[in-house]
């Protein structure tokens, strides 16, 4: 427990340039302490200590503002900055030296109990904001911008932005937007410029067909004038 807890420290003073000294992360980092309440809560959930398991993970919320259901797997050097907001899911899976900013969601989108939460391999960066949803996997040492929604499997070594998510950058090569299968996904503006588009054909068919009745009228007038 004492060595998880030196590791985590160690951990925010490598990533963290604002982190001054080990006293001071022990102290004020909320990343730290929900770190630390997580590893006794796991416990008591491997344990079948069920309920209070979910009551050190209510305090940990409590106390840091960050959930973990006590269930979720982590690995070592895993890295939570401001933490705030924070919301990982019973099955989801962290790996080994992860980063999760502020106000970032690994969550479900099943209702049944199977695994419904994002896997997270080693080395992967998730930005503030950042929602990653449903059993999906987001592969080493890849990035995810600040504010995304992200939805389908990530490769290794990539970055993703955007809403929905989609891969911006593979091998450090930049990539015109990989196609992640998303077009199955509402776009509200896309759609109301078709239903725009729809009815410009419409009036365009109606304004066609005035204009070739009047050509028509006008020419009877010539043929009844004297
Ligand atoms: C996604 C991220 C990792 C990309 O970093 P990067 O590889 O250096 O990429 P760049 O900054 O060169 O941006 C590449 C493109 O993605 C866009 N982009 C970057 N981050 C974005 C985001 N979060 N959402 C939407 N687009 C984004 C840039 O505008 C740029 O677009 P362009 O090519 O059309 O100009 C980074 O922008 C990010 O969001 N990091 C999270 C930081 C964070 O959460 N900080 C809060 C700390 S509490």
């Amino acid at each position: 427990m004492f060595d998880a807890i030196r590791d985590d420290i160690r951990t925010v003073m490598e990533r963290d340039p604002a982190a001054r000294s080990r006293f001071e992360v022990l102290l004020s980092y909320p990343g730290v302490h929900a770190l630390a309440l997580h590893r006794v809560a796991n416990g008591l959930w491997r344990r079948g200590w069920l309920t209070s398991a979910r009551f050190v993970s209510h305090l940990a919320r409590f106390l840091t503002g960050i959930e973990i259901h006590p269930a979720a797997k982590f690995g070592r050097g895993v890295f939570i900055d401001h933490g705030m907001g924070i919301v990982v899911g019973e099955t989801a899976e962290i790996g080994n030296n992860v980063s999760l900013l502020q106000g970032v969601t690994l969550g479900g989108t099943s209702t049944r109990r199977e695994k419904r939460h994002p896997t997270l391999r080693d080395n992967v960066t998730v930005g503030a904001g950042a929602k990653i949803i449903g059993a999906i996997t987001v592969g080493e040492n890849s990035r995810v911008g600040a504010g995304s929604v992200v939805v389908r499997d990530v490769p290794p070594n990539a970055v993703v932005v955007g809403v929905p998510g989609r891969v911006t950058s593979k091998d450090g090569q930049r990539v015109g937007g990989i196609d992640m299968n998303m077009t199955d996904l509402p776009d509200p503006v896309s759609r109301a410029i078709e239903q725009l588009v729809e009815k410009i054909h419409g009036l365009e068919a109606d304004l066609d067909s005035l204009r070739k009745q009047l050509e028509r009228s006008g020419i009877q007038d010539k043929e009844e004038a004297p």
